[in-house]
């Protein structure tokens, strides 16, 4: 049986979605049943449990081999998730984390990441880490600014992404938790199948909406103060505009085979994507 948590989000749904489809024994974490996508599929069950509350997880836990650990990234929540796995004979962790994860970033979400490996190391579960680059459903959060104004703001400069749809994160979680033994101890990376920069969302966008959306370029400061006068949590802004200023200089300029040879599929081009959330936009 395997477990999925953050199994309303966006890498999580997908990853229940595709195990139901298959027909795996899948369990989903989720808070709230209602908000559960995939209520009455055939072979899922619906575990209620809440990641700050560790007696939940334990209740989730029983019969599980395989645990998809996808969550906001707090170490907190995911540590008691490895641990609670750990308590019950757990054999395997596909954990989403970072391609940056490392003990000395600057940035903070990095460094929990890379606390959360180690910690999930240190157990000697057998494990496999998925590092997905920037997610194209990022661009839904500007929706509202692209319908109202015709454009959006961002402070990653000419810097190229390679921007992967969180769908293909999510199925390729559910192939390798379908089939863990032969991913014990790899890494992947994940992206989609382009470089892109802003400048080519905004054209992919033009395209896609049939009017012109205009990339407008701001400071990694500026953006960090919108993105906490629109309600972002402080840290969290602080968070996304050192992402962003890194963008800027490369940090994200990378792309992988990864998604194509765990599940056979090719990752979804940024055309896709915005052709099938065209109304989100518009
Ligand atoms: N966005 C990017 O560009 C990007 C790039 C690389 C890596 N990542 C990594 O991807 C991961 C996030 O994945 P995602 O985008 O799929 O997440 P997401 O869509 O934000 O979903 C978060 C999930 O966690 C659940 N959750 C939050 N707090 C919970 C709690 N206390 N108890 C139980 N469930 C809780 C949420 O449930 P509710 O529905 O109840 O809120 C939801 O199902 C993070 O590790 C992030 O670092 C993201």
């Amino acid at each position: 049986m395997i477990l999925v948590t953050g199994a309303t989000g966006k890498v999580g749904s997908e990853a229940v979605r595709l195990l139901a489809a298959q027909h795996r024994p899948t369990r989903a974490l989720v808070r709230d049943p209602a908000r559960a996508p995939y209520g009455g599929a055939a072979g899922v069950e619906i575990a209620v449990g809440d990641l700050d509350r560790p007696a939940t997880l334990d209740a989730a836990m029983r019969g599980i081999d395989t645990v998809v650990l996808v969550t906001p990234s707090w170490p907190v929540q995911e540590i008691a998730v490895i641990d609670s796995a750990l308590r019950h004979g757990v054999t395997h962790i596909v954990k989403i984390t970072n391609h940056k994860a490392t003990v000395d970033s600057p940035v903070d979400r990095r460094r929990d990441h890379a606390r959360i490996e180690a910690h999930l190391k240190a157990t000697g579960l057998a494990y496999t880490l998925l590092a997905p680059n920037l997610f194209m459903q990022n661009l839904l959060a500007v929706a509202p600014m692209i319908k109202q104004t015709g454009g959006f703001t961002m402070s990653a400069g000419d810097g190229r992404f390679g921007m992967v749809d969180a769908r293909d994160v999510g199925a390729t979680a559910a192939a390798i938790a379908a089939a863990p033994g032969e991913h014990a101890g790899r890494a992947y990376l994940l992206t989609g199948p382009e470089l892109l920069t802003y400048a080519d969302v905004a054209k992919e966008l033009t395209h896609a909406l049939g009017r012109e959306i205009e990339y407008r370029r701001i400071s990694p400061d500026e953006h960090r103060e919108a993105m906490i006068r629109a309600g972002v949590p402080e840290a969290v802004a602080t968070s996304n505009a050192q992402v962003f200023g890194l963008i800027a200089e490369g940090d994200a300029e990378w792309l992988s085979d990864d998604v194509a040879s765990v599940t056979g599929i090719p990752p979804r081009s940024l055309r896709t994507f915005l052709a099938e959330h065209v109304t989100a936009f518009s």
